[in-house]
C-alpha cells in the first residue's frame, strides 16, 4: 500500500516541494498527508498550500515543545502517516517524541555527517577549506544531526567555488537524494524497520 508522509519544515520548503511533486508524479509511491511548521509564516507552508496539501502550524509559542509535539503526534496518528520527513526543521525534537516514532523520522543534512553537524553546515565546510562535502539522509535519534545513515552523496568544492555556487550544488543534490531514498523506502527496497538500515 502507498505510504503516507508528513513533512516538517521551518523555512523555504524547497525539499518539501520536490518531494511533494515527486509523490504526485508517481516517482515516489507515497502521498503527503500534511506539512507542519513551527512558523506560521514559513514560506514552505505557502508552497504546501499552493500544492493543495493540508498544513499544520505547531503551537511552540503557546504550548511549548511538549504541547507542540503532542499536537504533531496526534495529527500523525490521526492521518495514519507512516513517515515523518524533516526538511529544514530548525527545532530539536525531544527524546520522548523521537521514542514515539523511532525509525520513522528521517532528516536531511547539507554535509557528510558526522562532519559539520548543526546549523550553517554548508558555510562551515566551505570556510574550513575542505575539498569534499556533501549531503546525508539519516534516521533521527536523540542527538542532533545523528542517527543511522541511509544515504550520502559527496559534493566537490572546486578551487573557484563561491558560497553561493556551493549552496546551489548542495541543494540540487539534496532534492535528488531525498526523493531517491524515499522512493526506495516506499517501494520496499530499503527497509528501516526497528530504526536500523537493512539491505
Ligand atoms: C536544507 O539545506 C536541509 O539540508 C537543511 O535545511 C535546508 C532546508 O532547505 N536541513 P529547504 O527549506 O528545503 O529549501
Amino acid at each position: 500500500m502507498s505510504k503516507r508522509l508528513a513533512i516538517l519544515l521551518s523555512g523555504k520548503g524547497s525539499n518539501m516541494e520536490t518531494i511533494a511533486r515527486n509523490c504526485a508524479a508517481g516517482f515516489i509511491d507515497a502521498s503527503v498527508s500534511f506539512v507542519a511548521s513551527d512558523h506560521s509564516n514559513a514560506m514552505g507552508l505557502e508552497k504546501a498550500r499552493a500544492l493543495g496539501i493540508p498544513v499544520l502550524v505547531l503551537p511552540y509559542e503557546e504550548k511549548g515543545r511538549a504541547g507542540a509535539e503532542s499536537c504533531l503526534l496526534e495529527r500523525f496518528k490521526q492521518e495514519e502517516t507512516d513517515l515523518l520527513v524533516l526538511a529544514g526543521f530548525m527545532r530539536i525534537l525531544s527524546p520522548w517524541f523521537v521514542n514515539q516514532l523511532r525509525g520513522k523520522i528521517l532528516n536531511i543534512h547539507p554535509a557528510l555527517l558526522p562532519s559539520f553537524p548543526g546549523t550553517n553546515a554548508i558555510e562551515r565546510a566551505w570556510k574550513a577549506g575542505t575539498k569534499i562535502t556533501g549531503v546525508t539522509v539519516h534516521l533521527v535519534d536523540e542527538e542532533v544531526d545523528h542517527g543511522p545513515v541511509l544515504e550520502q552523496e559527496p559534493v566537490r568544492i572546486d578551487p573557484e567555488e563561491t558560497l553561493e555556487s556551493l549552496e546551489r550544488k548542495i541543494h540540487n543534490v539534496e532534492h535528488r537524494l531525498y526523493s531517491r531514498v524515499l522512493r526506495e523506502i516506499a517501494s520496499g527496497n530499503l527497509s528501516i524497520l526497528g530504526g536500523k538500515k537493512q539491505a
